[in-house]
């Protein structure tokens, strides 16, 4: 007797969607970064009741034609990569062809845009995956995304969402953190009553820097550069006595990728030295720009993990440009004091090369 069966497309869908969206937050991330990837310089995110019950990104991005509308939502369909190569050189925060479809599986969800230039908008309506209508609309030029109820069709998904504040709380973290190295960008976040984030546009990363992490942060930051060949590493660290018994505050990108990465979080924690008390996180804003060829931004389906092909190298990078940052800084912040209090600090040791 055969047991094996097939997974209707329908429950396929839902399974392929829980990898990508598990919250919000996570949503509000892939909604953004699409945005970004569009070109947008102004996004703006409106959530109710945390997320759960509604979450609107609007852009001035590119916008998309009937024709892309009705493709965007299905699974793997992208405009970012064509061929297998084109992974090995992705800039884009986007390529696997999986958000929008994942996201139109567990919601209730409207897609409005006008592409630049054009004078007639679309709008797609869908519903737990199936296309309810497409139909002719005004719009400005851009994208709105407009997603309500999220996991309305998996209840046992919806049990698992936290409380309004808690998931208000996420959603706030991954905005800020998708937006640090966009200064460029104007975001906003509203949660119905107030205005959460605002981040107005600037030409400089500290000003971004000052309305995420504030501005006594921002102004007492020291900065540090390394560059090696396609491996340029930018730093802004703040001053050993700012830092907090957390980790929260270390801002980590990729090619403008918001990473989580152990290695870089010990590097950095190695250029710090024993500047740091033990058991305490510096506040730290990096940036690793990188031939996208020396990375596989390909390794989890949220994209918040990537390999480094030679990790050694990145770490020693780091660690000499956040040591040389903290040397550099003009007011030598009470190093000896630091010292006098510090129970030796446990150095951790460079990894192997992978
Ligand atoms: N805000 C937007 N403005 C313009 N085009 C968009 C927007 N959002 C999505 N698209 C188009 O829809 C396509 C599908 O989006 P989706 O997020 O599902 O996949 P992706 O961004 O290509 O890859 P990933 O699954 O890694 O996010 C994109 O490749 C892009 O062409
Ligand atoms: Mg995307």
């Amino acid at each position: 007797m055969n047991t094996i069966r097939i997974l209707s497309e329908t429950l396929a869908s839902q399974i392929a969607a829980g990898e990508v969206v598990d919250r919000p937050a996570s949503v509000v991330r892939e909604l953004t970064d699409n945005s970004i990837d569009a070109g947008a310089d102004r996004i703006v995110v409106t959530i109710e009741n945390g997320g759960k019950r509604r979450i609107r990104v609007s852009d001035n991005g590119l916008g998309m034609s009937k024709d892309d509308l009705l493709l965007c939502v299905e699974r793997h369909a992208t405009s970012k990569i064509r061929t297998a190569s084109d992974l090995l050189s992705v800039r884009s925060l986007g390529f696997r062809g999986e958000a929008l479809p994942s996201i139109a599986a567990v919601s209730r969800i409207q897609i409005t845009s006008l592409p630049q230039g054009r004078l007639t908008g679309h709008s797609l309506r869908i519903s737990g995956g199936k296309l309810l209508e497409i139909k002719e609309t005004g719009a400005p030029p851009g994208t709105i995304v407009d997603v309500k109820d999220l996991f309305f069709n998996i209840p046992a998904r919806r049990k698992f969402l936290r409380a309004v504040r808690t998931e208000t709380d996420h959603i706030v973290d991954s905005l800020s953190r998708i937006a640090m190295p966009f200064p460029g960008i104007t975001f906003r976040l509203d949660d119905g009553t107030r205005n959460v984030i605002h981040l107005p546009a600037s030409e400089d990363t500290r000003d971004r820097i000052s309305g995420l992490m504030g501005r006594k942060t921002a102004e007492a930051m020291v900065t540090g550069e390394e560059k090696e060949g396609d491996l340029s590493i930018k730093v802004y660290a703040a001053p050993p006595d700012f830092a907090r018994s957390r980790g929260d505050r270390l801002y980590v990108y990729v090619n403008c990728r918001n990473i989580r990465d152990r290695l870089v979080t010990k590097a950095i924690m190695e250029g710090y030295g024993r500047r740091l008390m033990k058991g305490q996180y510096p506040q730290v804003v990096l940036f690793i720009d990188i031939d996208p060829l020396e990375i596989d931004v390909n390794v989890h389906p949220t994209k918040q993990e990537i390999r480094f092909r030679n990790a050694s190298r990145i770490f020693q990078a780091i660690v000499s440009a956040v040591g040389k940052s903290l040397d550099s800084s003009p007011q030598p912040f009470s190093r000896q004091g630091v010292l006098d209090r510090a129970i030796p600090f446990e150095r951790v040791s460079s990894p192997a090369v992978s």
